[in-house]
C-alpha cells in the first residue's frame, strides 16, 4: 500500500511530495529502452535529474542527438533483433542494474479487426511482447546482482481487456494484452526473489505515438509514472497500473 500513500502524499503536498518520492531513484541504476525519444527520453531526463545512473538504449544511438546531450551512457539495442539483445548482454556482463524500463514499442494499424494485416501484427508483437520478453531474460543476471530488482513493462490502457468497450487497434491492444499477462507471469515466479514487475500505462501522451492531441506532456506522463514506481515493494508485484497510481481492469 506504499504507492497509495505516495499518491495521497503527492495530492496532499504537491510538488515537494513528489520530488521526495523521485530521490528514492538517486544512486539506481536503470536501464531505458527506447531511450532517443518519446517517453523513453523523458524517463532519461527524469532519472537523471533524480540522480540515478541511466543507460539509454537506442536502435541507432549515432543518431540520438538529444540522449547522448544528457550525457548518460547510450547502448545500441534493437529489441526485435536477438543478436543485437545478446550484444548488449554481453556488454553488460556482471554490471548490476537496479530496474529495467521495457518502454521501446510500436503502434502500425488503428483500424477495425477485419481491415487489420496480419503481417503488421507480427511485425507489433515482435516488438512490444517479444521483445520485452527477449531483454529482460537476457538482464535477469544483472537485475539480479541490483538492489531494487524493479522490472516495468510498458503497456497501455489499450492493453485492458476489461475496459475494451470501442474495437479497433487490434493488433497493438493484443501486444499489450500479453504483455501484460508476460508481467504477471514474471511476478509470480520471480516473487521468492524479491523481484517488483510492474504492468504501467503512461495515459494517453503527446509523443510520435500519441500524437499532438493527447492529453499528457511526455514530462507529466513520466513524472507521474516515476512517482507510483518509486514506493512499490515486491507486495505491489504483478499489477497494472495507470501513470496516476489507479489500478487498471486486466
Ligand atoms: N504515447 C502514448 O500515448 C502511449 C500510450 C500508451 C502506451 N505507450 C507506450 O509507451 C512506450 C513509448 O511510447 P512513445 O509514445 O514514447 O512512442 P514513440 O515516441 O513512438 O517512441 C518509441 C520508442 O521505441 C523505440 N523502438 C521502436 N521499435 C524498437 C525496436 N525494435 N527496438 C528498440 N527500440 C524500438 C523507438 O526507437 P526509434 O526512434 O529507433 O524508432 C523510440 O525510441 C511504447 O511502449 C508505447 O506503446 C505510449
Amino acid at each position: 500500500m506504499r504507492w497509495v500513500m505516495a499518491l495521497l502524499l503527492a495530492l496532499s503536498f504537491g510538488s515537494a511530495a513528489v520530488a521526495a518520492e523521485e530521490s528514492a531513484w538517486e544512486g539506481q541504476t536503470v536501464l531505458v529502452t527506447g531511450a532517443n525519444r518519446g517517453l523513453g527520453l523523458e524517463f532519461a531526463r527524469q532519472l537523471q535529474a533524480a540522480g540515478a545512473t541511466v543507460i539509454g538504449t537506442a536502435r541507432k544511438p549515432e543518431k540520438a542527438e538529444e540522449l547522448k546531450a544528457l550525457g548518460v551512457r547510450v547502448e545500441q539495442l534493437d529489441v526485435a533483433d536477438p543478436a543485437s539483445v545478446a550484444a548488449l548482454a554481453e556488454r553488460l556482463d556482471g554490471a548490476p542494474l537496479d530496474a529495467l524500463l521495457n518502454n521501446a514499442g510500436i503502434f502500425l494499424e488503428r483500424g477495425d479487426f477485419e481491415s487489420a494485416d496480419p503481417e503488421a501484427a507480427m511485425k507489433v508483437y515482435n516488438v512490444n511482447t517479444v521483445g520485452p520478453m527477449r531483454v529482460t531474460q537476457a538482464l535477469l543476471p544483472n537485475l539480479r546482482l541490483g538492489q531494487r530488482k524493479l522490472i516495468m513493462n510498458m503497456s497501455s490502457g489499450l492493453g485492458s481487456i476489461g475496459n475494451n468497450d470501442r474495437g479497433a487497434f487490434v493488433s497493438y491492444r493484443a501486444s499489450k494484452a500479453a504483455l501484460n499477462m508476460q508481467t504477471r507471469t514474471q511476478a509470480v515466479e520471480l516473487a521468492k526473489e524479491n523481484f517488483i514487475c510492474i504492468a504501467m500505462s503512461p495515459g494517453w501522451v503527446r509523443t510520435d505515438m500519441g500524437g499532438e492531441n493527447a492529453s499528457l506532456s511526455p514530462a507529466e506522463s513520466v513524472s507521474g509514472m516515476l512517482g507510483v514506481l518509486a514506493p512499490l515493494t515486491v507486495e505491489d508485484s504483478g499489477r497494472y497500473l495507470n501513470h496516476d497510481g489507479t489500478e487498471l481492469p486486466w
